[in-house]
């Protein structure tokens, strides 16, 4: 075949195929058998093997043609990729809608419900009709160019059916099925396992080699566009229709909606319809339709006002316990643990629930064997609603907790008044891990890459023994660590030199002082500024901030008092690490009124605080405490062992906190202001 007739046949090969992986993976109805399919598929082949200077970027070849990469390169999101608010409740899906409703003078506002699928957000940028770029979300403004990657997703189209330049907005996610077989694959091999669905299809996308990209199951739906030349869009229902005339997977159960009541309906329609669809969904999203609404609206600097997501709430399943283990944490508290035979619950595998402390497993009435209901929310660690015992055969074995310290060996003890058991020993291999854990942490001094396997190496190597130790490390030390590459290595040194410069708050949460959490570690940074001055304060001094209680107070002075903390904060500062709070604030200002006018009240055991603490922390910033549930109340606080406040607050739409997030929310409110 001559060069000019095989431009043409090729031409209308990349045609052929393009239509056909079009009717596949997009309509999902092919219209020839697979083998016909590969016999165009291998005909292109055949011909671009000949003529290489024929081999056009757009090419059904090219789906798997990137080389490896070192790193993403950067790109910055010509319109920031922003994210949603979030509800929970009813109530606050009618407030979304009652503020469009006041804000644009309207009384009907047509919404499109769309389901939220859980996968990455991804921005793909199309020339002429041709994808040429494709990102990540990254902070918004910032992603990773994974081009290589997005071209061997097959329902992404290389070529539209409009040459149109536009950039659309859409969720790169792994089919449930395809997450089995990903994870089973992976087991056989001896392969750490993903956790769910959505991080496994992030690893893909951030695979540097395309060609393992191109083997894991990755799928697309978009749901928006940003930018088109030419042609004029009314409402984010045309540009659905639009992103499918052009070639795109659009999901089947976008919704128009009249109403807020059809919003609702919507709600529960899908959430009925999630255990069958073959794909995660963590809630659905409703979006004002019209686009002048929607820029009448406008943004926050976060998220857009006319949209919001209403996700979903926990899972239950059942499962049975394999067996019973004990874990030792940070503080050497002692925690059983319930192996699960795996199960997918939200998305995620899950094989270990808490089970707290001895007393709930007495109460509870758990035995090894025992057939259990799971119950997941968010990302919290699964916990045991109840056993059924009615599975139960007579080989279940009861539990009882250890009398020695599974990683010391040394006594345990039980505080009075406390449910937990505890190690005492300070030296206890488990705990020194869990503190440097702890000490890298996100909230703490962030060192990133330094999580449990490493903290583990390192302890076992001998290299660290407390977190003081973190910074003598060299490269030679590291370079002597199981799987520990050059490059990590690099990595930790100088994220481990970077957190340096670290606040002092941080410092001050990070060496996880009993009792110590993020905002009483911002409190005591900006009341005394540096790391000695709190080493040296006195309990009267102490005492005297708002907000540090005697328990807190008798927590810093013993942990400033012991030996080893001396000996750890003479390396820190021998290191380098800084020990000051850069702009002193006093407290004072740290504290708002911003809660004014909300009510609140609390059920179950609080785990950080007691019921005075929290009451007194509310009404700091303005807000009010009161024993019972009713329509009044903005947020149930819920500790261990809610009670029926909760039900009712659940029924009444009100939204509920865990202790973790009322501090946070306590921390975020105080700092808006600073
Ligand atoms: S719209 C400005 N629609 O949810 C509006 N997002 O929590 C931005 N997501 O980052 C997003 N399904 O990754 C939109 N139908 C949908 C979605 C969706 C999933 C994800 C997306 C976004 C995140 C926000």
């Amino acid at each position: 075949m001559d060069k000019e007739t095989a431009a043409s046949r090729l031409a209308e090969l990349r045609e052929l195929i393009h239509e056909h992986n079009y009717y596949y993976h997009v309509l999902d109805e092919p219209r020839i058998s697979d083998a016909k399919f590969d016999m165009l598929m291998k005909e292109l082949l055949e011909l671009e093997k000949l003529y290489p200077e024929l081999v056009t970027d757009d090419s059904p070849s090219q789906r798997l043609g990137g080389a490896p990469l070192a790193t993403f390169p950067e790109v910055r999101h010509i319109v920031p990729m922003l994210s949603l608010e979030n509800a929970f409740s009813e109530g606050e899906v009618k407030a979304f809608y009652r503020r469009l409703q006041k804000n644009l003078g309207l009384e009907q506002i047509t919404l499109v419900g769309e389901p939220k699928i859980d996968g990455l957000a991804v921005s793909l940028y199309y020339e002429k009709g041709k994808f040429v770029r494709g990102a990540t979300r990254g902070d918004g403004e910032r992603g990773e160019e994974i081009t290589a990657n997005l071209r061997t997703i097959r329902s992404l189209p290389l070529r539209l059916r409009k040459n149109f330049t536009m950039e659309v907005r859409g969720e790169v996610y792994m089919p449930l099925l395809g997450f089995e077989r990903l994870n089973r694959e992976r087991e056989e091999a001896g392969l750490s396992l993903f956790a769910n669905p959505r991080n496994a299809a992030a690893g893909s996308l951030r695979q540097l080699d395309p060609v393992v990209a191109a083997q894991r199951p990755l799928d697309l739906f978009v749901y928006g566009m940003v930018q088109l030349d030419g042609e004029r869009l009314n409402s984010q229902w045309e540009i659905l229709n639009l992103l499918k005339e052009v070639g795109f997977k659009v999901n089947e159960h976008v919704r128009i909606l009249n109403n807020l009541q059809e919003a609702m309906d919507y709600y529960e329609y899908m959430r009925a319809l999630r255990a069958t669809l073959p794909y995660e969904i963590d809630g659905v999203v409703l979006k004002v339709n019209e686009l002048v609404y929607q820029q009448a609206v406008g943004y926050t600097s976060r998220v857009p006002r006319w949209a919001i997501a209403y996700k979903f709430t926990a899972e239950e399943g059942i499962t049975r316990i394999l067996d019973i283990t004990v874990n030792v944490g940070r503080t050497g508290v002692i925690t059983p643990l319930a192996e699960l035979e795996p199960l997918l619950l939200s998305g995620s595998v899950i094989k270990r629930a808490s089970l707290h402390n001895e007393g709930m497993i007495r109460e509870k009435d758990v035995m090894i064997g025992d057939t259990v209901i799971v119950h997941k929310a968010g990302e919290v660690i699964p916990q045991i609603v109840r056993v059924l015992k009615e599975k139960r055969n007579g080989e279940e074995r009861p539990f009882s907790m250890p009398e020695q310290c599974p990683s010391c060996g040394k006594k345990i003890y039980r505080f009075p008044g406390e449910a937990a058991l505890r190690c005492l020993n300070p030296a206890c291999p488990a705990q020194v891990v869990e503190r440097i854990v702890h000490f890298a942490s996100r909230g703490a001094m962030d060192i990133s890459g330094l999580g449990e396997a490493l903290a583990i190496n390192l302890y076992r190597a001998g290299l660290v023994k407390d977190v003081g130790d973190l910074y003598t490390l060299t490269l030679d030390d590291l370079s002597r660590l199981e799987r520990m590459g050059k490059k990590s290595a690099e990595n930790l040194l100088n994220a481990l030199e970077r957190s340096k410069e670290n606040p002092l708050h941080r410092l001050i949460y990070a060496l996880g002082i009993r009792l110590v959490g993020e905002r009483a570690a911002r409190l005591l940074a900006a009341h005394f500024g540096s790391l000695p001055r709190l080493a040296a304060a006195s309990w009267e001094e102490l005492v005297a901030l708002k907000e540090i209680g005697p328990q807190i107070a008798a927590s810093l002075q013993d942990f400033f008092g012991q030996q080893e903390t001396k000996n750890v904060l003479q390396k820190l500062e021998k290191a380098g690490v800084n020990f000051r709070e850069p702009e002193p604030q006093g407290e004072e200002e740290l504290l708002t009124r911003n809660l004014e006018g909300m009510n609140f009240v609390l059920t179950g055991t609080l785990q950080h605080l007691t019921r005075e603490q929290a009451r007194e922390m509310i009404e700091a910033q303005g807000g009010k405490v009161l024993s019972s549930v009713s329509r009044n109340i903005n947020y149930l606080i819920v500790g261990e062992k809610p009670g029926s406040k909760l039900e009712k607050a659940l029924k009444l739409g009100i939204k509920v906190l865990k202790e973790e997030e009322m501090l946070q929310m306590l921390d975020g409110s105080a700092r808006a202001r600073s």
